[in-house]
Formats: C-alpha cells, sequence, structure tokens
C-alpha cells in the first residue's frame, strides 16, 4: 500500500513509469493518443491516485480548460483559467500541491470524494501551455515533491522535447 512507500519508493516507481509511458508512445505523434497512454499507465501505477487525467487549453476558448484523456470519475467538462486548483495551476503556468482541497479557496468539487491534489502545467516544444494533468487523492496531502519531481519530468518528456 502507498502509505508505507517512503520518497525513494516513490521516486523509482515514476522512473519506471517514465520508462514504460516512453516505450508505449514510442513513435506515436498523436497528441490525445499520448495523453491517454500517459494517463492510463500513471493512474495504475499507484495506489494514492484516485483521479487522474488531462484538461486541455480550448482552442476556441483560449482561457478556458476543457476535459481531456483522464481515468476515474466522471471529471467536470470546463474550468475557467484562474479557477479552481486546476485554473490557478493554468494561469500561474506553475505546479500546484494541495493538501487540503477544502481549504483551497474557488476549489472545483467534481467529485466530494476528492481530498488532495496536485496540478502539473503540461507545455509543448515551443513554451506553449497545452494542456494541465490533474491527480486528486480521496485522502488528504498525499502529494509531495516526490510527486512534483516525477510528474514534471515525464510531462516534459511527453510534451515539451519531441
Ligand atoms: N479539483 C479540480 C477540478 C477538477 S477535478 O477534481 C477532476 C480543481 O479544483 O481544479
Amino acid at each position: 500500500m502507498f502509505d508505507a512507500m517512503d520518497k525513494q519508493d516513490k521516486t523509482a516507481r515514476y522512473a519506471e513509469a517514465a520508462k514504460e509511458i516512453a516505450s508505449v508512445i514510442d513513435g506515436e505523434t498523436n497528441l490525445i493518443a499520448r495523453m491517454a497512454s500517459v494517463s492510463n499507465i500513471l493512474h495504475h501505477t499507484f495506489s494514492h491516485y484516485f483521479w487522474t487525467g488531462f484538461y486541455l487549453v480550448d482552442p476556441d476558448k483560449p482561457d478556458e480548460l476543457v476535459i481531456g484523456p483522464y481515468q476515474g470519475t466522471l471529471g467536470c467538462l470546463r474550468i475557467p483559467f484562474g479557477k479552481g486548483v486546476c485554473g490557478a495551476a493554468a494561469a500561474s503556468r506553475e505546479t500546484q500541491i494541495v493538501e487540503d482541497v477544502y481549504a483551497f479557496p474557488g476549489h472545483i468539487a467534481c467529485d466530494a470524494r476528492s481530498e488532495s491534489e496536485i496540478v502539473v502545467p503540461v507545455f509543448d516544444r515551443t513554451g506553449a501551455l497545452i494542456a494541465v494533468f490533474d491527480v486528486d487523492s480521496d485522502q488528504k496531502a498525499m502529494f509531495d515533491e516526490a510527486d512534483r519531481a516525477g510528474l514534471e519530468a515525464i510531462l516534459a518528456a511527453c510534451f515539451s522535447r519531441q
């Protein structure tokens, strides 16, 4: 169980997941196929992941996020930039780690069971924001610097460097 996992185990597991993702998406240029593979593999690698997926910057409404590939219970369809944790990550272009989502102003409760979350901005190779990657846990304070480092490395490798 994850509770027993120390930081080193978590880091090692992110490194293994990164290799698996790289091998699955190798040669695949379609963005949705790549995002679907990332969300699937990570969701099934970590038991502290309750909801795992992408919100894409809507090309028709560039200050709004729209749901992309995900795993878990039904997600909200749209999130304006600046609203909730995803909107804060999109507006600031910086990873957000929230130990208690109910203490976060403007948090959007798509599923009331979510208690903590991490949201990482996703950039293309020109540095443009294309999406955010959102992971929720049904327990408080489940995300830390090991999650940030693991996810930022995977998302950069999959979307910013090819
Ligand atoms: N909790 C997020 C909304 C998205 S879902 O949880 C799937 C937020 O406040 O940004």
